[in-house]
């Protein structure tokens, strides 16, 4: 399934000093239901994920644990940020870290090649540095200091100290790039997406371009300058480069050519970065720039951001220990406007899981298996002549795949799964009306019954398609379910574009018992949960 079109996109790399939480989830469970998509529409998709290991925070973390930074990385890549990709289900094909021999060589052939164009040179620079940003500030970057770091001037989204540092060190000539930069945002309007991360990306450029200080030489964890041992590479310069090193940059062409360019997922805090700095040092390569840059919002706990400095991060086995994978996946990505911020509540997340997956999607798929081994001794039976409510399902379907598609085209992946919900919706009224279980008495109706079971079931077999790059658990034992296997094959090779034709599943297809896709949650297990958080 590799002949369509190539989608390649990648999450940020995670700074490993740290734990993930349910903000981290959120951006992978993303990226990953969009190449989920993409794969099981059979475009030439790859997904990327990874961590971040080099920089102060992460030296400062490891020392404050009594460990070097490259211990410290390996233990919570190993304890915590793999285990997050199972935890999820997450499909990514593959992992960088940024410590990694294949990372450092391939960004010191990059930095060796601005070096050698002219677009590094040696300048000094003073400024007050964010470690938590991994960042410099400008002094209008900077808020009063509250509690203990009162009279200081603190970083405002850390709300901690900054530090005056004066260094000499290398610097990439950004400022010569002001100008294409602004030439791209306007020819390309769908660069920066949403459209609210756009405006604030060319307003941000408009009031003009400094050049970036990207080396650092008071300590040594880092990539080395390759033309000056004593510096390292500025750590938001190396982690840049992950996207394509990762894909063979300076290695293997060919694997390059074919991936690149892709699309970057980030949060909207990172944005910057992903969408002047980062296409900047690709233009200055001779590269491609991406094909998007998507800034996703914020999951907000009380109002604020959630975070772990502050002490208000939820981790993803909180919610997956009782709701599962797939009710994490799909609960953030259909709760939340894909591009703006949005609150987590406990409330809301189990009173989505009832109504929506267990009463809406996992009764829907019950009943419908159900009545057909019920009435028809578990064979699916042959649809009869459609009637107009059957036609109905038959253009919801249709419309539905159509609807979906264009939205994750657009990354709106919550009216993509709004657009699939009308299938549920649609089928649960269409059972009510055409009573089922009424025809079943009248032995003059029995054609009339196996065409409404037979019409449930093609709905529910769209349903596990399209489903299937958010229900990862769910969809496949709806797939056994429906007996689809035998006549279509496996669910993963069903082409998701063509889920709205009509009558793939054969009819005689053998039907089998369904457990509770969704099932029912205690009561205390919230409860207990959503006090602890
Ligand atoms: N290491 C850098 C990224 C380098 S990419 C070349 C970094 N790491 S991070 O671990 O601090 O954050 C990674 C991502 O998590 C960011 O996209 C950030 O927006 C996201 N989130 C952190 N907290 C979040 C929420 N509360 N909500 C949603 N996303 C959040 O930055």
């Amino acid at each position: 399934m590799s002949s369509g079109a190539s989608f390649y996109i990648t999450t940020p790399i995670f700074y490993p000093s740290d734990v993930p939480h349910i903000g981290h989830g959120y951006t992978e469970v993303a990226a990953d239901v969009l190449a989920r998509w993409h794969r099981q529409a059979g475009d030439d998709t790859w997904l990327l994920t990874g961590t971040d290991e080099h920089g102060q925070k992460m030296l400062r973390t490891a020392s404050a644990n009594d460990m070097t930074p490259r211990e410290w990385a390996d233990k919570l890549v190993e304890s915590s940020w793999l285990p997050l990709l199972d935890t999820l289900d997450i499909a990514n094909d593959d992992f960088i870290r940024t410590t990694q021999q294949r990372h450092e060589t391939s960004a010191q052939a990059f930095l060796t090649k601005l070096h050698d164009t002219g677009f590094i040179y040696t300048g000094d620079y003073e400024g007050f540095y964010c470690v938590g940003c991994e960042e410099y500030k400008q002094p209008s970057e900077l808020v009063e200091g509250t509690g203990p770091f009162e009279g200081q001037r603190v970083c405002a989204i850390h709300s901690k100290p900054v530090e005056l540092l004066h260094e000499r060190n290398y610097f990439f000539r950004m400022s010569d790039f002001q100008q294409r930069l602004l030439a791209l945002y306007e020819e390309r309007p769908d660069f920066v997406q949403p459209e609210s991360a756009r405006n604030e990306v060319v307003s941000f450029v408009t009031q003009g371009l400094a050049d970036l200080s990207i080396s650092r030489s008071t300590f040594d964890w880092g990539i080395e300058v390759p033309w000056d041992p004593e510096h390292v590479v500025y750590v938001w310069f190396d982690a840049l480069l992950n996207y394509i090193t990762a894909i063979g940059y300076g290695t293997d062409d060919e694997r390059f050519a074919r991936r690149w360019p892709g699309v970057q997922l980030v949060g909207k805090d990172i944005l910057r970065f992903h969408a002047v700095i980062w296409p900047a040092m690709l233009m200055a390569a001779g590269l491609a720039v991406p094909k998007h840059v998507f800034a996703h919002g914020w999951l907000l706990v009380g109002g604020e951001k959630m975070s772990k400095s502050k002490l208000t991060g939820i981790a993803p086995e909180q919610i997956t220990d009782v709701f599962g994978s797939d009710a994490f996946r799909y609960y953030f990505l259909r709760a939340i406007t894909f591009g703006q911020d949005g609150s987590f509540s406990w409330e809301d997340l189990s009173a989505r899981y009832q109504a929506e997956l267990a009463n809406g999607f996992g009764n829907l798929a019950s009943r419908v298996v159900a009545m057909v081994t019920r009435y028809f001794d578990g064979a699916l039976p042959e649809p009869a002549e459609y009637e107009a409510a059957d036609s109905a399902i038959q253009e919801t379907v249709a419309a539905a795949v159509r609807d979906a598609d264009a939205a994750m085209e657009r990354f709106a992946i919550h009216e993509a799964l709004a657009a699939v919900w009308t299938v549920v919706e649609e089928l649960n009224g269409y059972i009510t009306a055409q009573e089922p279980w009424v025809l079943a008495k009248d032995p003059e109706r029995r054609a009339r019954l196996g065409t409404v079971l037979y019409t449930a079931a093609e709905g529910l077999r769209a349903l596990a398609v399209l489903l299937s790059p958010v229900l990862t658990r769910a969809t496949p034992k709806l797939w056994t379910a429906l007996g689809a296997e035998a006549g279509l094959g496996p669910l993963a090779d069903q082409p998701l574009r063509d889920a709205g034709t009509w009558g793939q599943l054969r009819p005689g297809s053998t039907v089998s018992p369904l457990e509770a896709l969704f099932p029912r949650i205690e009561q205390e297990a919230t409860q207990t949960v959503g006090a602890g958080a």
